[in-house]
């Protein structure tokens, strides 16, 4: 056994093999690797007893799942209605100059990925950068240093 399959065997086995636990095997998956490598798709199909179809469809229906590699670190700035126009896109701008890349990239030492998202629902907030699910309100690209540095 690799070290890809004993991992996803511990992984499934923290949820008694259960086929229902589906989601949940697949966040502790992206947890450990950051996203869901397609032969750790296979295993995971494979020891659940479940179609690779299936697993996929589950993989690719939501949003927090990422079949590409990401960094370490997700970094994700709200650039709906109300953040727009209390200055998100000047937060977007200084994000893209601190760390080097564009929405949807990854940084070359896989420590951040940035992703762009319309509204989170906490718009009285914004605007709004989530890092590794934590929200941070009222941003400003002065206090990037100190959310990123972190
Ligand atoms: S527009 Fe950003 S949280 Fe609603």
């Amino acid at each position: 056994m690799d070290d890809d399959c004993e991992k996803v065997a511990a992984i499934v086995s923290r949820y008694g093999s259960n086929r229902d636990s589906l989601i949940s095997i697949l966040q502790d998956i992206q947890s450990e690797y950051h996203y869901l490598p397609e032969n750790v798709l296979r295993a995971v199909a494979s020891q659940l007893g479940l179609p690779l179809i299936q697993v996929y469809g589950v993989a690719t229906f939501f949003k927090a799942f990422s079949l590409e590699p990401r960094g370490q670190h997700i970094v994700s700035v709200c650039l709906g209605t109300a953040c727009h126009v209390r200055g998100a896109p000047a937060v977007l701008d200084e994000v893209k100059r601190r760390l080097g890349i564009a929405p949807s990239e990854t940084t070359e030492d896989m420590r951040f990925s940035l992703e762009t998202v319309n509204c989170l629902g906490a718009c009285a907030l914004g605007p709004i950068v989530v890092v590794d699910g934590k929200y941070h309100g009222q941003m400003r690209p002065g206090k990037l240093k100190k959310v990123l540095g972190k």
